[in-house]
């Protein structure tokens, strides 16, 4: 074997291993409670040495269980075990690959307003607003959704919408009693996603697990509300293009840039970049997992663990919560 030969052989076996690591931590992670399908997919996977094969032909980004896992949901593959969906995957794998390299997890969940919405009507009762990393664009709208903190309802002020975003809290949660006006808004992301679009609204809809009912029933009201009103969502890199989006918003409101579930997209040093800059253009709310922004980590009374999600304002943790915003523990003082 030559010697470029033995190079490539020892970067499979550990592209190999790598893959095999990111379905265990999949499994172990994030499944649990979330969904057993998946949970034996990937189990089945971490051990399974020709499926394994398959996925590494991908580019790394690529690979990941939850986009391989919806590419497939999207072509039809059974919601059955692991050994029949082995089969399906393998028989099919052309078709999966090509879907998982034109698509991206876009997952776009409301209810991490849960998080978000407290903090904006702290900044104001009227804002203008720009989400980072927007999807379709669906948490541009805190204002037209009803809110339940374990118990407290916060509705619009023209009353009850038919989206409820709940969340079990701990601390002393600043409620607002109506969620501020969002006087404008507008989103961008590096593949905005039409709410009016069938093949749009499929992929989301893909991207919610089988066993996740109320998740879905959500994502479709939600749709309802967005597509009557669309937002404007410009395509681009956070790293670079909020700028120019920025110098549209309205004078004489507070603009507040949000950032839920994104920056961990970004290389490290532009997530760092972004920090650095973010603040000098507007008041700046982000929701990030554990290891994403080390300078919000370093500030929470406790260092987080993976799984562990923290919203910030300006680069300051103010609570702890759910990666979906289903928990939400905010922080003393
Ligand atoms: C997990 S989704 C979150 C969507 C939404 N913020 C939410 O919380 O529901 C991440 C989104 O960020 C977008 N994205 C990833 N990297 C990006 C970048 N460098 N610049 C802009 N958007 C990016 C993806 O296309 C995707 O729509």
């Amino acid at each position: 074997m030559s010697g470029e030969g033995r190079g490539s052989a020892e970067q499979r076996a550990l592209d190999l291993e790598k893959t095999a690591d990111w379905y265990r931590r999949f499994r172990r992670l994030e499944t649990p409670g979330q969904s057993e399908l998946y949970a034996d997919w990937a189990g089945g996977i971490e051990t399974d040495a020709e499926v394994l094969r398959l996925i590494i032909t991908l580019p790394r980004p690529k690979r990941q269980p939850n986009l391989i896992f919806a590419s497939a949901r999207l072509l039809g593959a059974p919601l059955a075990a692991y050994p029949v969906v082995r089969e399906w995957l393998i028989e099919h794998w052309p078709a999966v690959a090509a879907e998982a390299l034109v698509r991206a997890t876009q997952t776009n969940e409301p209810r991490r307003l849960t998080a978000i919405m407290p903090i904006l009507a702290a900044i104001g009762p009227r804002v203008a607003l720009i989400e980072v990393g927007a999807s379709a664009g669906l948490c541009l709208y805190p204002d037209r959704y009803s809110y339940d903190y374990s118990g407290q309802r916060v509705d619009p002020a023209d009353g009850p919408s038919p989206v409820l975003l709940q969340a079990d809290t701990t601390g002393p949660v600043p409620l607002p009693a109506h969620p501020p006006e969002v006087l404008w808004r507008a989103g961008i992301d590096l593949n905005p996603l039409d709410v009016r679009d069938p093949a749009d609204v499929r992929w989301l809809q893909t991207l919610v697990w089988p066993e996740q009912t109320e998740r879905r029933r959500r994502l479709d009201a939600a749709l309802d509300i967005v597509r009557r009103d669309p937002p404007h969502l410009v395509r681009g890199d956070a790293a670079g293009g909020l700028e120019a989006l920025v110098a549209r918003a309205p004078e004489g409101v507070p603009l507040v840039i949000v950032s839920p579930a994104v920056l961990v997209y970004l290389a490290p040093a532009d997530r760092e970049a972004f920090a650095d800059s973010v603040t000098a253009l507007g008041r700046w709310i982000s929701l990030d997992g554990a290891g994403v922004l080390p300078r919000v980590d370093a500030q929470l009374p406790q260092a987080p663990v993976p799984g562990d999600y923290t919203v910030s304002l300006d680069g300051r943790p103010v609570a702890r919560c759910g990666a979906h915003g289903q928990t939400l523990d905010w922080l003393a003082g």
